[in-house]
């Protein structure tokens, strides 16, 4: 089991993490894997976006959810090195976090004292409905890119942790 763990986290993935939701000390795979380390580490960072959603109570698997199949080519490419390290950026659609968010439209409606307040909405503008990955990070800064052409205080307006450039 334990072994299952490395080989899935080394070859860029996430095992049982139970930690969160249930058993207290079961972390042994997580301390040994050096790609996987700093993102279960920064977790805990206010600046980013995964804190927020682990303090509802959603762990890695939440979000990186995988099959039978998935883990097994997982396996695979970990016998064969066939994995990058530094770890390979990812990126997902905006339906990815619609699956939890509701619709653009139910997240516009969440900023729309925005409109007022800094005579725009994020969520809805003449960009459309762009990835919500343009702006927000999961485990980096996000950045606001309304920003590159509407100059303002972003700083002091956006949420701790947001950058402009
Ligand atoms: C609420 C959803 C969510 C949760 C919870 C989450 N992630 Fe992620 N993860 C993402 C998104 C979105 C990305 C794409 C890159 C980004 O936005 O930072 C990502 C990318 C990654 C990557 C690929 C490398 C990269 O930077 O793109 C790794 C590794 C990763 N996450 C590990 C973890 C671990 C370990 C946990 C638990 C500590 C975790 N994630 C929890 C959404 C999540
Ligand atoms: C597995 C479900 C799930 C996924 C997937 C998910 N979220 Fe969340 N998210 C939540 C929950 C639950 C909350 C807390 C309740 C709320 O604010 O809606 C939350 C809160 C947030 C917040 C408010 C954080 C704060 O300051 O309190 C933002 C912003 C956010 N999510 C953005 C995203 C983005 C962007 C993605 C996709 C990259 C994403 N979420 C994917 C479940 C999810
Ligand atoms: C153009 C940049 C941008 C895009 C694209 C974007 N957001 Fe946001 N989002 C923001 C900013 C900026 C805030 C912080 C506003 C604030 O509350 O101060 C925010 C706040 C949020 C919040 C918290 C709202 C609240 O209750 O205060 C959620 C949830 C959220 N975004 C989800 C999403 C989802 C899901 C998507 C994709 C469907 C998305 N965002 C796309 C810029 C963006
Ligand atoms: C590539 C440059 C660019 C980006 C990026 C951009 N805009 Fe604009 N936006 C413009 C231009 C140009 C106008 C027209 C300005 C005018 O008529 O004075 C405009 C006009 C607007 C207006 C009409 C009122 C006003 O402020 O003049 C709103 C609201 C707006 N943008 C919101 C947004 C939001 C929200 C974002 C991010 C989701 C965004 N824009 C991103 C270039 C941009």
């Amino acid at each position: 089991m334990k072994i299952t763990c490395v080989l899935l986290l080394l070859s860029i993935l996430f095992c049982g993490l139970t930690t969160w939701a249930g058993s207290p000390s079961d972390d042994g795979c997580i301390k040994k894997c050096h790609i996987i380390k700093p993102y279960v580490k920064n977790s805990d960072n206010p600046n980013l976006l995964v804190s927020k959603h682990k303090a509802q109570g959603l762990g890695c698997e939440s979000c990186h959810e995988r099959d039978a199949a998935t883990v097994k080519e997982e396996e695979k490419r970990y016998k064969s090195k066939d994995y990058s390290d530094p770890i390979e950026q990812r990126q997902y659609e905006a339906e990815f976090c619609l699956k939890c968010h509701e619709s653009y439209q139910a997240v516009a409606e969440r900023t729309s004292h925005l409109k007022e307040e800094w005579g725009r909405n994020p969520h809805e503008s003449h960009l459309g409905e762009i990835d919500c990955s343009e702006c927000h990070k999961m485990h980096g800064p996000s950045k606001f890119v309304c920003a590159e052409c509407h100059t303002a205080n972003w700083k002091e307006r956006l949420p701790q942790g947001w950058v402009t450039e």
